[in-house]
C-alpha cells in the first residue's frame, strides 16, 4: 500500500464519525449518530449533538482504531472537518484533531464540509475528474458546485436560498405525521403513490427568477403547496392519499435537483456531474439523474449510501487530497469556523 496514512474527524453535525485512508483508499469507518436523541424535536439540537460529539469521540477513535489494526502512532497526517456547521459541534472535532496533532506531532488539514462531500465519491470511484459540476443535497445544505481543484479551488455557482433540500423533506413528513429523518419515510410511502398525481411547484424555475437565480434552489414553496394541499383535503373531510403527496412531493424536488445541476454542466460545457450528501440516498433522485446524464452526454458518478450521509471517510479523503497536492496543513490555531462559505 502507498500513500500517507490520514485520520479523518467529522463532527459538524449530528454524526460523530472517525476514518482512516490511505491514498484513495477507505481502510476503515466507524460512524456514532445522535439522529435518535434528535428525533421527538423533529431536528438537530444544536447542544444536544455537542454534548453527545464530546461522549462518542473518544470511543470512535478507539473503535476505528480496532477495526482497522491501525494505532494513532501510524497516522501520518490529521484531518478534521473545520467548517461549516453547528459551531459547538465543529468545536469538538477540531479540538480533538488539534490534540491529536499536537501529541503525535504529525500534520493537521482543516476541512471544508462541502468539499469533503464532494471528495467522499473519490473512495469508491478513485481521482474526481476535474472540472466537474457537484450537487450536494443534505439536510442542512443544498449546493451546485464547480469543482476545478478538489482540494483548493471550488466555486459555488448556486444554493438553495430558503431550505435545504433534506430539510424539506423533514417538514413535509411532519405535515404527513410520519417519523423523522423523514427523507426515508417519504421515499418509502411513495413507493406506492402516483409521481403526477398531483403537480407540486418546482422553485425558482419561473422564466422571471431565471436570470438572478438560474442556478440556487427553494423549498420552502413547494412545502408550503404540499401544507395546503393537505390542509385543503382534512377541511373537506376527506383523507389524505399520503402515497400519492409523498410520490408527488419526491418527484417534484428529484425533477428541480436534476434539472439545473444538467443545465449547470451544459453552461460550463462540463461532461461530469458528481452527487453527495443525505438526500442522494433518495433512489428516485439516483434514477432521475441517472436517466437525464445519459440523454444529456453527460457521466454521473453517485457513491454507495454510506459514503453520502455525513462520515469520517470523506474528510480523511479529503486530507489524503490536500497531502497528496502539497498543500501546506493548517496550524493549530485553526478555528472552528460555523460560517465557513
Ligand atoms: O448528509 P446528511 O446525512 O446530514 C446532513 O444534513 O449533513 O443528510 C440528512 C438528510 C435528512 O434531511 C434526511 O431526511 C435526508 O438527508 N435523507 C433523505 C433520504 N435519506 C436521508 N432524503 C430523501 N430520501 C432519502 N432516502
Ligand atoms: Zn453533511
Amino acid at each position: 500500500m502507498s500513500g500517507s496514512l490520514i485520520l479523518g474527524v467529522e463532527s459538524s453535525c449530528d454524526e460523530t464519525g472517525v476514518a482512516f485512508v490511505r491514498g484513495n483508499e477507505l481502510l476503515g469507518d466507524v460512524v456514532a449518530s445522535s439522529v435518535d436523541e434528535h428525533a421527538r424535536f423533529g431536528g438537530v439540537v444544536p447542544e444536544v449533538a455537542s454534548r453527545a460529539h464530546l461522549e462518542a469521540l473518544v470511543p470512535t477513535i478507539r473503535r476505528a482504531c480496532e477495526e482497522t489494526g491501525h494505532r494513532l502512532a501510524d497516522v501520518d497526517a490529521i484531518a478534521v472537518t473545520s467548517g461549516p456547521g453547528l459551531a459547538g459541534a465543529l468545536m469538538v472535532g477540531v479540538s480533538a484533531a488539534k490534540a491529536l496533532s499536537w501529541a503525535l506531532d504529525k500534520p493537521l488539514y482543516g476541512v471544508n464540509h462541502l468539499a469533503a462531500h464532494v471528495c467522499a465519491d473519490v473512495l469508491d470511484h478513485g481521482p474526481l475528474p476535474e472540472p466537474t459540476v457537484a450537487l450536494l443535497v443534505s439536510g442542512g445544505h443544498t449546493n451546485l458546485l464547480l469543482v476545478r481543484d478538489i482540494a483548493s479551488d471550488v466555486v459555488e455557482l448556486g444554493s438553495t436560498i430558503d431550505d435545504a433540500a433534506g430539510e424539506a423533506f423533514d417538514k413535509v413528513a411532519r405535515v404527513l405525521e410520519l417519523p423523522y429523518p423523514g427523507g426515508p419515510h417519504i421515499e418509502r410511502a411513495a413507493a406506492t403513490g402516483d409521481p403526477q398525481a398531483i403537480r407540486f411547484p418546482r422553485g425558482l424555475t419561473a422564466r422571471k427568477d431565471l436570470d438572478k437565480h438560474r442556478f440556487d434552489y427553494s423549498f420552502s414553496g413547494l412545502k408550503t403547496a404540499v401544507v395546503r394541499w393537505v390542509q385543503e383535503r382534512q377541511l373537506a373531510g376527506e383523507p389524505v392519499p399520503v402515497a400519492d403527496v409523498a410520490a408527488s412531493f419526491n418527484e417534484a424536488v428529484a425533477d428541480v435537483l436534476t434539472a439545473k445541476a444538467i443545465d449547470a454542466c451544459r453552461t460550463y460545457g462540463i461532461t461530469d456531474l458528481q452527487i453527495g450528501g443525505g438526500v442522494t440516498a433518495n433512489s428516485r433522485l439516483r434514477a432521475l439523474a441517472e436517466e437525464r446524464c445519459a440523454e444529456a452526454g453527460i457521466s454521473l458518478r453517485v457513491p454507495r449510501v454510506r459514503l453520502c450521509t455525513d462520515n469520517g471517510a470523506m474528510v480523511a479523503a479529503l486530507g489524503s487530497q490536500m497531502v497528496q497536492r502539497g498543500l501546506p496543513p493548517s496550524s493549530l490555531d485553526l478555528p472552528a469556523d460555523s460560517s465557513m462559505p
